[in-house]
């Protein structure tokens, strides 16, 4: 069985070609009106616990075009919102669709659906990672710089969810990659541990650092997200104080490469994280790296719920 639940342990280096080449392939068929109804008959379930719009959007829409069926499940619907546990959610879900996407607050709970399901489980969001946005960002920087392999992306601001895939992902794909965040803020060693271990087997190189400009330094790609993840909104007024040093604006643009692509995972507040020169400028890809969510994740779905040599 095939979960997406953790960019390190649940794609490998040789795989996250061929989920890339499969998302190529997607975005092709997309296009083209091709159909490729890969997984007819089958059934998603979606469990919200935190709003979304881009990830909700586009593993429903992906579901449908590939002939299944994406059923939108949100805690204040559904049995778990009134304290049903994960086990027997688990195994009340195994036995009606074919797979899981969940968007939660604890990754735990993310890991026990999978152990106690006997489904494949796709990790929409938790506190500590976001692996589906990382497919749809290196599909992006693919399709705009030809290739993947040494480039350097720099991530500038908290050290979130987003801030630990992109550790893991850049190091599988062979990218340098440099996270600038304030020293309480950045992220935990066990991200950074599985990057530098990735890093040394594809041959790139990982820079942790509080400095903003040393991060941005000659970058391929400045990535930047959100101050205040969902869940933190009560210390939204502290964390604009301690990031503000950290805004990508200009003056960071000036510093990476004169072509350097500007990727955010969405929804942006402009002002904060990111001027809106800069997501409104030429350099910005972020509504190009929105749609490539729907390809990637039709990617995803496809390597989890089907056999995936029958796509490549
Ligand atoms: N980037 C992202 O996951 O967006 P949503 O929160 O809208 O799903
Ligand atoms: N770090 C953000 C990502 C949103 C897609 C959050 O968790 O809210």
């Amino acid at each position: 069985m095939k979960h997406y639940i953790d960019f390190h342990e649940d794609v490998g280096i040789e795989e996250l070609d061929k989920l890339l080449d499969i998302a190529v392939d997607m975005k092709a068929k997309t296009k083209a009106r091709i159909p490729h109804h890969y997984l007819e008959g089958q059934s998603l379930a979606m469990i919200f616990t935190k709003s979304s719009t881009r990830t909700r959007v586009s593993f429903e829409v992906g579901m449908y075009q590939l002939g299944g069926q994406a059923l939108f499940l949100s805690d204040h619907d559904i049995q778990i919102g009134r304290g049903e546990t994960i086990y027997d959610t688990a195994h009340v879900l195994s036995g009606m669709v074919d797979a899981i996407m969940i968007r939660t607050f604890a990754h735990q709970d993310i890991v026990d659906l999978a152990k106690y399901g006997s489904i494949p489980v796709i990790n929409g969001l938790s506190d500590d990672q976001h692996p589906t946005q990382m497919l749809a960002d290196l599909l992006t920087i693919k399709e705009v710089k030809g290739g993947l392999k040494g480039l350097k992306l720099a991530y500038l601001g908290d050290g979130n969810n987003v801030a630990n895939s992109l550790l893991q992902a850049c190091a599988k794909a062979g990218m340098d990659v440099a996270i600038a965040s304030p020293s309480d803020y950045t992220c935990p060693d066990k991200y950074v541990g599985q990057a530098k271990k990735d890093a040394a087997i594809t041959g790139s190189k990982v820079l942790m650092t509080t400095d903003p400009f040393e991060a941005a330094a000659d970058a391929d790609v400045i990535y930047t997200d959100t101050w205040t993840s969902m869940g933190q909104e009560e210390e939204k007024a502290m964390r604009v104080r301690i990031f503000k040093d950290y805004q990508v604006n200009s003056k960071i643009m000036g510093v990476a490469h004169k072509d350097a692509m500007f990727l955010h995972c969405l929804p942006a507040y402009r002002g904060y994280e990111v001027t809106e020169d800069v997501i409104n400028g030429p350099q910005s890809y972020v509504f190009q790296e929105a749609e490539n969510r729907l390809h990637a994740h039709k990617a995803i779905l496809v390597n989890c719920m089907a056999d995936i040599n029958e796509f490549i």
